[in-house]
């Protein structure tokens, strides 16, 4: 194993124990709300926000332990996307990390419920009293958070998702939509990090942020390339679905080879941005190597 992976694999092991923590236990009513809620989050997932958070917090030199609640906030945002995005009234799809979607082991009104709850958990992990020293850090993070996931953010991208299907975007409106969808969670994740560490220098922050939002834009890239290219089984969600429901994509705008190129592209100007950390910034490189070289 390398080291990329022994770290990846220590922190998506300390997001689980987080986000086990932070879960409430299936024992305690309402009982079937709360086992969904951990069917949802726990045991599953690639951990990609978290890893960035991490990766973010120890860039800036914050210790892991303060970055844990930040990096399960983020996830726990991004497991109630998933989950919504998966009902019928959005991309109805069966299967999320390699077993039924929320909505298919429970039922539609459950898998509502627990983007809900876990939408409000996320935020009291983050506005736990004393988290952090400073107040007023801690408050912007959960306004850092909050604009991430709304309608600015990505219930906004999702939205246009949704109004986009079966139209002809050209490739500004496609990037608005990922930017928004996917790109601001990433972004959120690697910001929060850096907000770990009250001593994070302001141009730090900015190069961070810079960095972020190439390779939440290439996330989606190539999320969408796998999408056409890989196999359900591979994916653990099903492949082919953009196409399949006149989705306009990455891959049906400029095709697969120029949408691989652009995640190249992307990827260079992610790292050009933390090229001046040096070898401090070698997590953040390898994640922009895992995010945009994985599957191809
Ligand atoms: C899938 O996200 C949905 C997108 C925003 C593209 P991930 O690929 O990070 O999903 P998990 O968390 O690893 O399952
Ligand atoms: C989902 O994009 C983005 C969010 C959940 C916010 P997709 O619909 O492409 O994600 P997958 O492919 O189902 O994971
Ligand atoms: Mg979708
Ligand atoms: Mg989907
Ligand atoms: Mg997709």
């Amino acid at each position: 194993m390398n080291d990329f992976q022994d770290w990846a694999l220590s922190i998506q092991s300390r997001t689980e124990s987080a986000l086990e923590k932070l879960l409430p236990s299936a024992q305690i009513a309402p009982n079937r709300l709360h086992e969904a809620m951990r069917y949802a989050v726990l045991g599953g997932g690639k951990r990609v926000r978290a890893l960035l958070a991490h990766a973010t917090a120890d860039l800036c030199g914050a210790d892991a332990e303060k970055a844990d609640n930040a990096a399960a906030a983020v996830e726990l945002i991004h497991a109630y996307s998933l989950v919504h995005d998966d009902m019928p009234c959005m991309d109805d799809d069966d299967l999320r990390r390699g077993k039924p979607s929320c909505h298919k082991k429970y039922d539609d009104a459950t898998a509502l419920l627990v983007g809900d709850a876990l939408q409000s958990l996320a935020f009291q992990a983050l506005s736990q009293p004393k988290l952090f020293s400073l107040p007023e850090r801690q408050l912007e993070m959960v306004n850092v958070l909050a604009i991430a996931s709304g309608s600015r953010g990505m219930a906004g991208g999702q939205a246009i998702d949704l109004a986009s299907v079966g139209q002809s975007l050209d490739q500004a409106e496609l990037e608005h939509m990922h930017i928004h969808k996917t790109g601001a969670l990433i972004r959120a994740a690697a910001l929060l990090g850096a907000y770990c560490s009250e001593t994070s220098r302001p141009e730090h922050i900015k190069a961070i942020d810079h960095y972020a939002q190439y390779i939440g834009l290439a996330f989606q890239v190539v999320d969408d390339i796998l999408d056409a290219e890989a196999d359900t089984a591979t994916l653990g969600k099903t492949a082919g679905k953009d196409a399949a429901s006149n989705k306009p994509t990455y891959v049906t705008i400029l095709g697969l080879s120029r949408a691989k190129e652009l995640a190249r592209e992307l990827y260079e100007n992610a790292i050009r941005h933390v090229a001046s950390f040096g070898n401090d910034a070698k997590r953040l490189v390898q994640l922009a190597d895992y995010i945009t070289q994985r599957g191809f």
